[in-house]
């Protein structure tokens, strides 16, 4: 068993250490020479993705989590509104849905019973579906009209980690394509994302290395009540993910937020000494987004909370406002849960391996989940 993990403990850490390869496996081959994105299987013609008019984006656990990235990601560079929803969920409200309507599934094991039941719901309704998956040939993607296939390879641990970067690479050359196939609008920005996306795996592998700091954070975390996660924009599924992470490994009461709606309830749970994990943008560009979290950093502080900081290399802002920082490369900012995510992954292991876990068969919990 040691030699199947490859000299890690666990799976999961050698999964973590797999991302820059699954990232690198899942692009390759799917940007032709003229940079245009290429799908696997494809039952739609071109005409009709450009006369799709609203995209849902339907999923379960850290699947969704992916979804809630992408929806920043396909509204920006599409305009094509974008909505995001639980799989268990969706088909009981009845959802608007018609033949130009274009929902993506997303699932790992392909197999998710709610995910395939909102794709059956789909259907029926006439929409067209889209799978991102990472198992050939699973029910998911047999029943698609479209799929893009994330190579991760197999995951054995439970909690979901090279699965979720795979997925939101799949999911940014999904964004792509459908820009591509309507007319981009943003073809600048378009082909330089695409250079940055070919770009991620080597950053992601700079993170890994570079992890120790966030070992000791969490082992300092350990015994507390409670660790709350807060993001804006994309940076706030990346907390969703983060706490979702924390709450499968170590048992513990983990939430994540939008940054902007701590005042609104969230800032009542801190105390002297809660863990709060930022998650924060590039100070370059959107900086509008970067003082805002600064403000909602030093709020926490004042009311006691230790705050630890995701941030971008260099950033001496937020450096001098957390107490403790975890630089990520730069990155454009719709890319950055490619990176931000990863320490939040170790985070996890962490604090749940002092708190005596089992870190691949977190209690209570399945890998793919076949039943309603
Ligand atoms: C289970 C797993 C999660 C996963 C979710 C969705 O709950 O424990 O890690 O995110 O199912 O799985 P899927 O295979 O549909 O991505």
């Amino acid at each position: 068993a040691a030699a199947e993990k490859g000299g890690y403990d666990t799976f999961m850490a050698k999964e973590i250490h797999e991302q820059p390869q699954a990232v690198a496996d899942t692009l390759r081959g799917r940007i032709d020479e003229a940079g245009q994105i290429v799908l696997d299987e494809v039952r739609m013609s071109d005409q009709d993705f450009r006369d799709i008019d609203k995209v849902f984006i339907v999923a379960c656990g850290t699947s969704y989590h992916a979804g809630l990235v992408t929806k920043y990601a396909i509204e920006h560079w599409t305009r094509i509104p974008c909505e995001v929803e639980l799989a268990s969920e969706f088909r009981y409200r009845d959802p608007v849905l018609d033949r130009s309507t274009l929902v993506v599934v997303i699932s790992q094991s392909g197999e998710t019973m709610d995910t395939l039941m909102a794709l059956r719901h789909a259907k029926d309704q006439k929409a067209r579906v889209l799978a991102i998956s990472n198992t050939v040939g699973s029910t998911i993607p047999r029943e698609s009209d479209a799929v893009l296939y994330t190579r991760a390879g197999i995951e054995v641990a439970v909690a979901s980690t090279k699965a979720f970067l795979t997925q939101l690479a799949a999911c940014y050359l999904v964004g792509l394509h459908l820009a591509q196939v309507r007319g981009i609008k943003y073809a600048d920005e378009v082909s330089a994302i695409l250079d940055e996306l070919v770009a991620a795996p080597g950053k992601i592998a700079k993170v890994i290395e570079h992890l120790e700091p966030v070992r000791e954070m969490a082992r300092n975390s350990a015994g507390k009540d409670r660790v709350l996660f807060i993001g804006r924009h994309v940076g706030y599924p990346v907390a969703l993910e983060g706490a979702l992470k924390l709450k499968e490994l170590a048992y513990l009461h983990a939430e994540g937020f939008a940054a902007g709606e701590l005042k609104h309830g969230p800032i009542s749970l801190i105390e002297e000494g809660t863990p709060v994990v930022a998650i924060v943008p590039s100070p370059r560009g959107r900086s509008l987004l970067h003082d805002k979290i600064i403000s909602n950093i030093q709020e926490v502080k004042a009311r006691g909370a230790k705050v630890i900081a995701i941030c971008e290399e260099g950033d001496a802002i937020t450096a001098s406002h957390a107490d403790f920082v975890i630089e990520t490369p730069a990155t454009p900012t719709l890319l950055a849960p490619l990176l931000t995510t990863v320490p939040l992954q170790e985070f996890a292991i962490e604090l749940a391996t002092a708190m005596g876990r089992d870190i691949d068969q977190p209690r209570n919990l399945a890998k793919s989940v076949t039943v309603e």
